[in-house]
């Protein structure tokens, strides 16, 4: 599949429905300290949640859904919910590769999975494989992910790949390097759990994406919850970089397609 541009460059058809959601699910420990139970808990209840949110999206059309599973950072926590949530990636996998298929789901892990080990390589790769060819929704899962380390590794494969430019890069050839360049850049960005900060994910793509915070705890999010930041962006209005009067103009008769200069 070909990369998208970058919507600095150029202006992205804006649709109804967000074609590209990412979401940030946090509050898993405090949903389960409120019930005073296990962190493990609220982590297996955010696995169910993201079972109901991947269905909701794909019954209201949306192409590309993210969501961030485990950072760069969250190896900073202790070893035993580390090992936790690794065993919980594991099930999901072994789980939710079949039905994802059977939904004509496209299934995509972004991150360093090295570190996670060789079975959970694995899985991936075949669960990977095996909805390849889908033309559902695609959904992919940020593991081991950091924004940083994205772009990083994209700068690293610009300069082996094309040493001939020295160093003179268009944003397009940086874009196509990131591990979501088969994705468009997010419409719209979820985080769950109160908190108002990016925790270094989508750094790059996240330039002209619409913001929903929310305090529901990810636990308690659900299809009624994903309506509501969904009619939230609806009533948005996105100029990149226009005046509101263009935006008018332009959605009455939309502009051929300009690359800034
Ligand atoms: C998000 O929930 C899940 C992961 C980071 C894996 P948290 O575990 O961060 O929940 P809180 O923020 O402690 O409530
Ligand atoms: C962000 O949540 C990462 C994931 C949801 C996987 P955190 O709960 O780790 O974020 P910070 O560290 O509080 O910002
Ligand atoms: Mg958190």
């Amino acid at each position: 599949m070909s990369s998208f541009s970058s919507s600095t460059r150029e202006i992205p058809q804006v649709k109804e429905i967000p074609r590209h959601i990412a979401i940030i699910m946090d509050g898993n420990g405090r949903w389960a300290k409120q019930r005073m139970l296990p962190r493990a808990a609220g982590h297996k209840r955010g696995v169910e949640i993201v079972r109901e949110v991947v269905k909701a999206c794909a019954a209201r059309g949306v192409e590309y859904l993210t969501v961030f599973a485990f950072s760069s950072e969250n190896w900073r926590r202790p070893a035993e919910e580390v090992s936790m949530l690794k065993q919980l990636f594991i099930l999901a996998l072994e789980r939710e590769a079949e039905k994802l298929h059977r939904n004509g789901i496209r299934l995509r892990v972004v991150g360093n999975l090295a570190p996670f080990g060789s079975k959970i390589t694995e899985l991936v790769t075949r669960a990977e494989q095996l909805t390849r060819d889908n033309k559902g929704m695609t959904l992919t899962i940020a593991a081991n992910y950091g924004g940083r380390w994205d772009l990083l590794q994209a700068m690293q494969r610009l300069i082996e790949s094309r040493p001939q430019q020295n160093g003179a890069f268009t944003e397009e050839q940086l874009a196509s390097c990131l591990a979501m360049a088969y994705a468009p850049e997010p419409d719209l960005f979820i985080r769950t759990g109160g908190e108002q900060r990016i925790s270094n994910f989508l750094l790059w793509q996240l330039a002209y994406s619409e913001f929903y915070f929310t305090d529901t705890l990810w636990p308690d999010f659900n299809a009624a919850a994903l309506d509501l930041a969904i009619a939230s962006y609806q009533r948005r209005e996105r100029r990149f970089g226009r005046t509101s009067e263009q935006v008018e103009v332009a959605e009455k008769s939309p502009p051929p397609k300009r690359e800034l200069a």
